[in-house]
């Protein structure tokens, strides 16, 4: 008989290796616990978490740079989600400009959405580079659009001249990666904005993932470049928020106005967000986690997981396996299909890329212990029987 719900236990983070999910910061564990019946997609009932959706927004306006490329911060009256419209000035309340979605993919299909509503052609294109997550296949998908990948450079990022050939007059919208899933690659955001703005088309980057290091890295990736008008970063991957909790946000609010839509039977005026009932707990977690953590705490994660990557990198290539060199915490590395399948049987929750080599994002529960084990591993496995 299988055992109940309550006998059973979420599986240890301990063997895995290649999810973008982790453990949530305790505090961000306490807060989902606390609003999981609350609903933020109903701010004028559930007046609290609408209050902590706001500082979530502000927050991650902080870390992308949006803030101070609008001039404007988290301290102004709370005044519900983005999707009340009605009774609100949305110019210079940072809520206007994002919100808590429930991850990457709704954040990508929604940002894509947007551009569609506001395209002037009647067959908008998405331009975006090979590299991009398959949410944009989905986004195309639902959207009707189409979506004209372009390929990568031998590095795995964006080709800024293929990016160039593929914009003509029915580009509504094009997309940097900022952190790519695979390879953990930053395209060259800088020259895409330009060409973007040239072409008179939105940049969209999705820094679902590399959001919470990208801060710290060194990189042009948020809204201090010119060009980026909406960005995903999400809080339920490196921010350590409880699942789900994804953010969406908009360098002018009227990109969210677009995706807005009359709820007549609520006592606010409109929803931005695609989905109807959101998740207190994802929002609540999210705040948390922020509130605890940046700027100090996903600074010293950023340091301790690209050592840890340098680390492991090194390692494997003394192993003499081919590495990828890695330029965000995440390495791939070319590794035999009979030992990836023995590894795997040893417990080790490990993915491959399309092209084949293994990946191993290393996330905040991933740690010297742990990569040293799957080493030992490797070397059990290679050692002659
Ligand atoms: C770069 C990037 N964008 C979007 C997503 C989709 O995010 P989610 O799974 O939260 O919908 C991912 C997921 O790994 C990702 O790596």
């Amino acid at each position: 008989m299988q055992p109940s719900v309550a006998e059973r236990r979420p599986q240890s983070f301990d063997r895995v290796l290649s999810s973008m999910c982790t453990q949530p910061h305790p505090a961000a564990r306490r807060a989902a616990e606390r609003f999981l019946a609350a609903n933020p997609g109903d701010p004028a009932t559930y007046e609290t978490i609408a209050e902590l959706e706001r500082e979530a927004v502000a927050s991650l306006a902080e870390i992308t740079g949006l803030a101070d490329a609008v001039g404007v911060d988290g301290d102004t009256e709370a005044r519900g989600n983005i999707g009340v419209r009605e009774n609100t000035d949305s110019h210079g309340d940072i809520a206007a400009h994002g919100y808590v979605t429930s991850g990457g993919s709704e954040s990508n299909i929604q940002a894509v959405r947007s551009a569609r509503e506001r395209a002037e052609s009647d067959d908008p294109v998405v331009v975006a580079p090979e590299s991009a997550h398959f949410s944009f296949h989905k986004a195309a998908s639902v959207l009707g659009v189409e979506l004209r990948t372009v390929p990568t450079d031998d590095a795995g990022r964006a080709d800024v001249d293929a990016v160039a050939a593929a914009v003509d007059d029915d580009v509504a919208l094009v997309v940097a990666v900022a952190g790519s899933t695979e390879y953990g690659r930053v395209d060259p955001i800088p020259a895409m904005a330009d060409l973007a703005v040239d072409a008179g088309v939105p940049l969209h980057v999705d820094a679902a993932w590399g959001g919470f290091h990208l801060p710290f890295s060194g990189h042009d990736w948020g809204f201090d470049v010119d060009g980026v008008e909406t960005l995903t970063i999400d809080p339920h991957k490196v921010g350590r928020a409880a699942v789900p909790a994804g953010g969406l946000l908009a360098r002018d609010p009227t990109a969210l106005d677009a995706l807005a839509v009359d709820t007549p039977y609520l006592e606010t005026a409109s929803q931005a967000s695609l989905t109807g009932t959101r998740s207190g707990a994802g929002v609540a977690s999210a705040a948390a986690a922020m509130d605890e953590l940046w700027p100090d705490g996903y600074r010293a994660e950023y340091e301790r997981a690209s050592e840890l990557a340098a680390w492991f990198a090194e390692e494997l290539r003394s192993r003499e396996l081919d590495v990828v060199d890695p330029e965000l915490p995440l390495v791939a590395f070319d590794l035999p299909r009979a030992t990836f399948e023995a590894v795997r049987e040893r417990g080790w929750r490990i993915s491959r890329t399309g092209a084949g080599e293994a990946r191993v994002v290393v996330m905040p529960h991933v740690t010297r212990g742990s990569l040293s084990a799957f080493l030992d591993d490797l070397d059990d496995l290679d050692a002659p029987r």
